[in-house]
């Protein structure tokens, strides 16, 4: 798609708000699909489409490539040949990054923190952490935030030394120029409701690192759509995942030139975050299910799986407006269901 949209005037809207002018790198397959879900439709009680962006293409698919589109671009136009990435032993930030990097014919160095107090061969060797590996990034794992800064000084030093020009991307991809690949969403998505007949909708996401949520919901605001945004917390408690989603969203319309964004239209919940970040609750297992075994989609873990147990909860209490459809959009995540291997096999029989 194109990174021009719709002018609507609206509060804090730039006359052009136009993505063009960033560069890119073509990674990923767009428009995603918007497919109708009748069956869990039925089951929820509430229209409900699926926004398919773990099927768009790269190294398995999921979010971070349409935050990698803008971030890879902006490296590659910095003549960076070396990206340098964070996250937990899981992350799926990582796994695409490294398969772009692949793709683009620059070197990813993986620095990964045991953040979350899991072990074990599955969570430690499978899902994300294998295809890092196969997709031919150095991966080094540390125990805590001390090991994590060492080892990226000792990154830095190693590019400085070989004359290698090194891009750093945040956790998760989130920063403004990240946090663009969902606005582009935002306006891609805007067409799809549009084409659908659709003139108002619920979109519910997961929060993590926030960029995603963040270009939603900046995106929306931009182009006056009248929509709500629902966000589901699965890394941080709501009022933390407030204050990163303000941030984030704020530091990208300044990169637009925007004023900063009200974000009236969305609420965050953290009432299916459970225990923390990476630890799976009994209704992330039930909602999987639910997804499973009403429209054959797979969610994740950590994710997707916890904004679908949030999209349950909503609509068990009646909780999701009158009548106008839900867009849930899936993530991707899907290797990282094998790297909670045991409790997968247990929760599906
Ligand atoms: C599958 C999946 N869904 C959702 C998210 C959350 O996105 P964000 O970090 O932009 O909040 C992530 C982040 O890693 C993810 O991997």
């Amino acid at each position: 798609m194109t990174g021009r949209m719709r002018e609507t005037p609206s509060k804090g809207c730039p006359m052009t708000l136009d993505l063009d002018r960033f560069p890119r790198a073509a990674l990923g397959r767009w428009p995603t699909p918007l497919e109708d879900a009748p069956r869990l439709s039925e089951a929820l009680g509430v229209p409900v489409l699926l926004k398919r962006d773990d099927v768009n293409g790269l190294g398995a698919g999921g979010n971070k490539l349409r935050k990698l589109e803008f971030l890879l671009g902006r490296a590659l136009a910095d003549g960076a040949d070396t990206v340098i990435t964070f996250g937990a032993l899981q992350t799926n930030h990582g796994r695409q990054t490294a398969a772009a990097c692949a793709k683009l014919g620059l070197r990813c160095e993986l620095v990964l923190t045991a953040k979350v107090p899991r072990d074990g061969e599955a969570y430690e060797r499978s899902g994300n952490i294998a295809l890092d590996h196969l997709f031919g990034a150095r991966v080094h794992v540390c125990a805590d935030a001390e090991e994590t800064a060492r080892t990226y000084q000792g990154l830095l030093d190693e590019a400085a030394a070989e004359g290698r020009k090194v891009a750093t991307f945040p956790v998760g991809g989130s920063d403004a120029t990240g946090v663009l690949g969902y606005v582009a969403a935002a306006g891609e998505l805007a067409g799809q409701l549009a084409g659908n007949g659709l003139g108002t909708a619920r979109i519910v996401a997961a929060h993590g690192s926030g960029g995603t949520a963040a270009g939603l919901a900046l995106g929306t605001e931009l182009l006056g759509l009248p929509v709500r945004v629902d966000l589901a917390c699965v890394g941080h408690p709501a009022d933390e995942s407030a204050e990163t989603l303000h941030r984030l969203a704020g530091a990208a319309a300044a990169l637009l030139g925007a004023d900063q964004p009200a974000l009236d239209h969305v609420r965050i919940t953290d009432r299916t975050l459970g225990e923390g970040y990476g630890l799976p609750t009994g209704e992330m297992w039930q909602a999987l299910r639910l997804f499973a075994r009403t429209e054959g989609v797979v969610l994740d873990p950590v994710y997707t799986g916890k904004a679908a147990a949030a999209l349950v909860d909503w609509a068990e209490r009646g909780d999701l407006g009158s009548g106008e459809p839900v867009v849930f959009v899936h993530t991707g995540g899907l290797p990282g269901l094998y790297g909670y291997a045991p409790e997968f096999a247990a929760a599906v029989r």
